[in-house]
């Protein structure tokens, strides 16, 4: 599903973020991607939705080699690959439904198909009781649901979360760890990048190390260290 053959990056200013990476992500996997702050995890992450393009090497998501689309391809690559982040990035005016919503009014949805599928999003990750809330109406936890339905409703192959629980207590990371456990379930391939060793450890799941720009490590059912 995602396949990076020696890929390297080097931002403008000088600074090395990833070096020679080489890594086979199959479909349906989860892993996580760890390492400390600085490691390049989110540099990664934005490879893979074209947000920056590598230095050198080739990076193929869905059969495709992403470093070589034109800019009009750049939306459909954007669409097979949901993304999450640490600080949910809702829309402050919008409701619940609407921030949902919008996701498919920018891909030109038909209304009946948004109507078909923003509630069975939201009932998903179970907020079909909160369609007309506002975010500031929303616990921390249930913003970052909202954020799930959104990266998660034009059903995306891949689902990118860069620190979804970053700003989250244990126990609201918890219910998301296992939302995103049950998305993984019905067959869509995630990749989360975390500074939490309690949830990498009790997950089980493939866990690939950065540091310092470089893969440290890659353990099938691995623990954080
Ligand atoms: N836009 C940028 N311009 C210049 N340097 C950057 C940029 N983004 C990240 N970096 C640098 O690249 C390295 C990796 O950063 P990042 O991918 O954000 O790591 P992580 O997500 O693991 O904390 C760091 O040294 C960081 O300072
Ligand atoms: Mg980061």
């Amino acid at each position: 599903m995602i396949q990076m053959y020696q890929v390297s990056k080097r931002y403008p200013n000088g600074a090395l973020a990833l070096q020679n990476i080489s890594l086979v992500i199959e479909k349906g996997e989860f892993v996580f991607l760890v390492g400390p702050s600085g490691a390049g995890k989110s540099t990664f992450m934005k490879m893979i939705i074209r947000r920056e393009l590598p230095t050198s090497g080739r990076i193929v998501v869905g059969g495709r080699n992403i470093v070589r689309l034109r800019p009009w391809e750049i939306p459909r690559l954007r669409r097979s690959v949901g993304t999450i982040f640490q600080d949910f990035l809702l829309l402050p005016n919008k409701t619940t439904y609407e921030n949902v919503a919008f996701a498919l009014e920018v891909t030109e949805t038909s209304t009946r198909e948004i109507q078909r599928r923003v509630p069975a999003a939201l009932e998903l990750v179970g907020l079909k009781h909160k369609l007309s809330a506002r975010p500031h109406e929303l616990s921390g936890g249930e913003q970052q649901r909202v954020s799930i339905a959104r990266s998660i409703v034009n059903n995306p192959l891949i689902l990118l979360a860069d620190e979804p629980t970053g700003n989250l207590d244990p126990g609201t990371s918890w219910g998301i760890m296992e939302l995103l456990s049950e998305i993984n379930k019905r067959g869509t391939t995630v990749l989360m990048t975390t500074h939490n060793r309690d949830i990498v450890n009790r997950m089980k799941k493939r866990v690939v190390a950065l540091e310092a720009g470089k893969i440290i490590r890659d353990d099938q059912r691995g623990v954080y260290l």
